[in-house]
């Protein structure tokens, strides 16, 4: 007889090669913890409906704890011919404790089993990353006050646009964590629902209480339908869509670290214990950590697509395929996690190198636009106070010298509406405090903002 709990009907052993390549015992181990959970939920409900016995109960779940023992001591032995870690689990069990660990299995199926558990497992996750990305946006929220006044270039198409703060190009980053947060959130109430009770797809003959195990399972409640609920990874593909996504911010985040930590930015330092060198060129110091993250973007978005292409032709309810959300759910929680834990602890250590960021605003004519707006105070129309500028900024780059660089008697062969206030403008500081409206670049506006983003990131 076969060691296989679906063996009765077979007559001949499954082919060698096919037992390999239909297990997936090699990766789905990881869910061992809330199998076992939602197994000892599962017999609870059974003997409060009485169809188990309160000592078959007892017993099963002293057994399911005596696996997890085995499991956690590195005692648990797992193999492939038992195909995946629902039917490890449960033939260790039956080792233990004899037949009663048969039972367990009444009125459920590894359909919905192996669905809970996914639940479960991505459940925990989801609040360790909500409580990393926290920290992330806490690190961020400090960085951005500390530097709230720091003067930096900021930019359009690459190219000089004008002065805005460090803090107020931080906070934006910090902007795209809160929607990010908010998604996270959002997904979890989806995930949060249970599928136990559908069995293989049409439900079962016993009279279960879903409300039981969803309470002690800790589900905001049992799913609607059976075939739904077993063939449902809408749950998996919407994770994995907020984990693309914050990865696309990550990554963007990347990219400017690496710009500003070249030698022609040359903008931040990122301390050494970030970076790696060069095992030729003695004088490198790469920024490896934002470059890596930027990398791992990729592999998160795909596996977004693999979770889609997995789903979109499949027929009701569950099919084998499914086996194959796992690989892709697990790696994008585990890259999540580490992408997000590198960057919360580099964010702190991030030091801004003011001179240069300023350096770097003045030039390219980063004042124009106050200029043109202060043409406008004057009762300029903007379309002609756009011309004039455009033109005093073609002798500025003809004769290598930025506006404020200019004299008053220069500035005004373009308007004679121009005086001796004009300076007050064309400072940077001038510029960037003149923006000092809600979302504006003004260093109070980004105090303001921190403030109010500290109290709802409480
Ligand atoms: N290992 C399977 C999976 O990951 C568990 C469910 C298998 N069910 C089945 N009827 N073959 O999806």
């Amino acid at each position: 007889t076969s060691e296989k709990p679906w063996g009765g009907r077979f007559s001949e052993p499954t082919d060698a090669f096919v037992e390999r390549f239909t297990a997936s015992v090699g990766f789905d181990q990881r869910l061992y913890h809330h199998d076992i959970t939602g197994s000892i939920a599962h017999a609870t409900m059974l003997a409060e409906v009485g169809v188990l016995t309160t000592e078959e109960c007892d017993r099963i779940i002293a057994g399911l704890n005596g696996v997890k023992e085995d499991i956690e001591a590195g005692r648990f032995e797992w193999s492939v011919s038992l195909e995946d870690v629902h039917m490890n689990i449960e033939a260790r069990l039956t080792d233990r404790i004899g037949i009663t660990g048969k039972k367990l299995h009444t009125g459920r199926s590894r359909n919905d089993q192996v669905a809970t558990d996914i639940r479960l497992y991505l459940r925990d996750e989801i609040d360790v990353i909500a409580e990393e990305l926290r920290r992330l946006q806490a690190g961020l929220l400090d960085l951005a006050e500390r530097e709230a006044d720091t003067i930096m270039p900021g930019f359009t198409h690459l190219q000089t646009a004008q002065p805005v703060t460090f803090g107020h190009h931080l906070l934006a980053w910090y902007e795209m964590l809160v929607r990010d947060a908010e998604r996270l959130q959002d997904c979890r109430k989806r995930v949060n629902v249970m599928p136990l009770g559908a069995a293989a797809l049409a439900g079962t003959t016993y009279p279960i209480d879903r409300s039981i195990t969803a309470r002690l399972l800790g589900f905001d409640r049992p799913s609607e339908n059976s075939l739904d609920s077993v063939s449902d990874r809408d749950f998996a593909i919407e994770f994995c869509s907020f984990a693309a996504l914050l990865m696309t911010h990550l990554s963007r985040f990347s990219e400017e670290l690496v710009l500003w930590t070249s030698a022609q930015f040359d903008f931040i330092d990122l301390p050494d214990r970030f970076c790696t060198g060069s095992s030729i060129m003695p004088q490198k110091k790469n920024p490896d950590v934002p470059e890596l993250v930027r990398g791992k973007s990729g592999r998160v978005t795909g596996h977004l697509m693999s979770l889609l292409m997995l789903m979109k032709s499949q027929p009701l309810a569950y099919n084998k395929d499914n086996q194959e959300d796992k690989e892709p759910l697990f790696d994008t929680v585990d890259t999540v996690k580490g992408c997000l834990k590198a960057y919360a602890d580099m964010v702190p250590a991030i030091r801004a190198k003011a001179g240069n960021m300023r350096v770097a605003a003045k030039r390219g004519f980063s004042t124009a636009t106050d200029l043109a707006d202060y043409l406008v105070k004057k009762g300029m129309p903007f379309r002609d106070a756009h011309e004039v500028v455009g033109k005093a900024v073609a002798f500025g780059v003809a004769e290598e010298r930025d506006l404020s660089d200019m004299t008053l008697e220069e500035l005004k062969r373009f308007s004679d509406t121009i005086d001796e206030d004009v300076f007050d403008v064309l400072t940077l500081e001038g510029s960037v405090q003149a923006r000092d409206h809600l979302g504006g670049t003004a260093p109070a506006q980004v105090r303001a903002a921190v403030a109010r983003a500290r109290k709802l990131l409480g």
